[in-house]
């Protein structure tokens, strides 16, 4: 069985992020090659929403991590994670939506974002909750709140 994921502010949201992620991919898998259309949205959708969780994750959270301790390596794995998923999606865009590798490419996406996820919900955002003091989980909930309106 899964672990329920660690879901308190300020991780709360982003663990939203994730699951909306996720099931973008899971209707992409469920298009099939002559969706071009589908494809094309879907995937416009996926890339906007990956850029943004991304983008708040990289400018608020993992500067805090990477200067303590405890998260500093696994901040800097999961800069490199989100790396790896930029680079598959770059890919996936310019492949063509019939070519039979595009849905094998889209699941090794899957399988890397489902890996970088659990960390992070699994370990990461607990471990960043127990070293971070109050007054940086908050200063970072607000600037997630900021930057979503
Ligand atoms: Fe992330």
């Amino acid at each position: 069985m899964q672990k329920q994921p660690f879901a308190q502010p300020p991780f709360a949201s982003l663990v939203e992020d994730h699951k909306k992620v996720k099931g973008i991919i899971e209707q992409l898998l469920a298009t099939s090659a002559t969706a071009k259309k589908t494809r094309q949205d879907l995937l416009g959708t996926l890339k906007k929403e990956l850029e943004s969780h991304e983008t708040l994750e990289e400018k608020l959270l993992y500067p805090a991590l990477k200067q303590q301790k405890p998260t500093h390596d696994m901040a800097l794995e999961a800069y490199q994670e989100h790396h790896v998923v930029d680079v598959l999606l770059d890919e996936l865009e310019s492949l063509d939506f019939q070519d039979e590798a595009w849905k094998a490419k889209l699941r090794v996406l899957q399988e890397n974002l489902l890996h970088h996820i659990r960390e992070e919900e699994e370990q990461l955002f607990p471990k960043a909750a127990k070293t971070l003091d109050e007054g940086q989980l908050n200063h970072i909930e607000q600037g997630i709140e900021q930057a979503r309106r």
